[in-house]
């Protein structure tokens, strides 16, 4: 926290970019949150950011990135740039001393990552990479049940993030300078539910891709990781198949199941523990 804060005063937001996920979900959220206040919104186009601000009473339009981080009004900056841009401005985020919720993921290498770790300690400030279904109550409840050893020791996780973008030939996650890709964009969560489920990163990976003539980036990968002792996680990601979503956790004595692990949304949903012929 920065020193004349107190803990429980509001965080004081501002927004980088006009992004479609922060004016769809993230910044609604900001505004309804009631430890957050939204001050400011910045993009390359002013007339992009007073639109945006304009829906949200008190919110200020800013016209650059920089004018938005030079301001001393607010204290925790929210990045949904794209893929290839999160390392710098998360960095220089960090500089100009805000806290940072950054989206995933949050570099595109690992060397990237240590950078902002380095940035961080130096800083003082908190970064987050905006992994926001670690935090729904499905998976807090999956991984309980697994924590209490419901199904047994985990030895199989297989999950799927796949949609179908061949009607969108101009996103971002099409361009590869910006940090396209399948893995990137959509392979990360399941990759993540793995490290999550497993408690930390996978020994060895072996991973298969498709990259189509023409395209610039992978369009689908798939994967195994092995987490050693026997435990293993088998990912899918893909642009260019039907949709869908799907984890599946195997313990040694039952399985969990999620539908809609990722992209929950507000509606109910069903997570499903099945051991031997009972299911939750
Ligand atoms: N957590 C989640 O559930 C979730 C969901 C979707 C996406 N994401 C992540 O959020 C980020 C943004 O995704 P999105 O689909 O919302 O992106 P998007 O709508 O394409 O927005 C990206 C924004 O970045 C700014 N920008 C700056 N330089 C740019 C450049 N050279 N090319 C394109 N845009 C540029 C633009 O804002 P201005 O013109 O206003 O400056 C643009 O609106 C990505 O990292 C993605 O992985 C997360």
């Amino acid at each position: 926290m920065s020193e004349n804060i107190q803990a429980s005063d509001p965080i004081r937001w501002g927004v980088l970019s006009t992004a479609k996920i922060g004016v769809g979900a993230v910044i609604p959220a900001i505004a309804e949150a009631n430890n957050a206040t939204l001050v400011a919104i910045a993009s390359r186009d002013r007339e992009r950011a007073e639109t945006v601000a304009g829906a949200y009473p008190g919110t200020r339009a800013l016209e650059s990135y920089d004018a938005l981080l030079a301001d001393d009004a607010i204290e925790a900056v929210y990045i949904p740039l794209p893929n290839g841009m999160h390392v710098e401005w998360t960095i220089r985020a960090l500089e100009a001393g805000k806290h940072v919720l950054c989206e995933k993921p949050l570099g595109i290498t690992a060397e990237e990552v240590r950078r902002i770790q380095a940035a961080s300690k130096k800083a003082n400030r908190w970064v987050m990479e905006a992994f926001m279904y670690r935090f729904h109550p499905q998976i807090r409840w999956a991984l309980e049940q697994l924590a209490a050893g419901r199904i047994g020791g985990v030895r199989m996780v297989r999950s799927s993030f796949v949609f179908d973008l061949h009607s969108r030939p101009n996103d971002i996650r099409l361009v590869g300078a910006l940090g396209g890709g399948s893995m990137m964009d959509v392979g990360c969560y399941p990759l993540n539910l793995c490290r999550a489920v497993f408690g930390g990163p996978p020994r060895e990976i072996a991973a298969r891709v498709v990259v189509p003539t023409g395209s610039e980036v992978e369009l689908t990968t798939a994967a195994v990781l092995d987490f050693g002792e026997g435990r293993l996680g088998v990912i899918d990601a893909s642009f260019s198949l039907p949709r869908a979503f799907f984890a599946e956790i195997v313990g040694e004595h039952g399985r969990i199941t999620l539908p809609t692990p990722y992209t929950p949304g507000r509606a109910a949903s069903v997570v499903r523990v099945e051991i031997g012929d009972e299911t939750v």
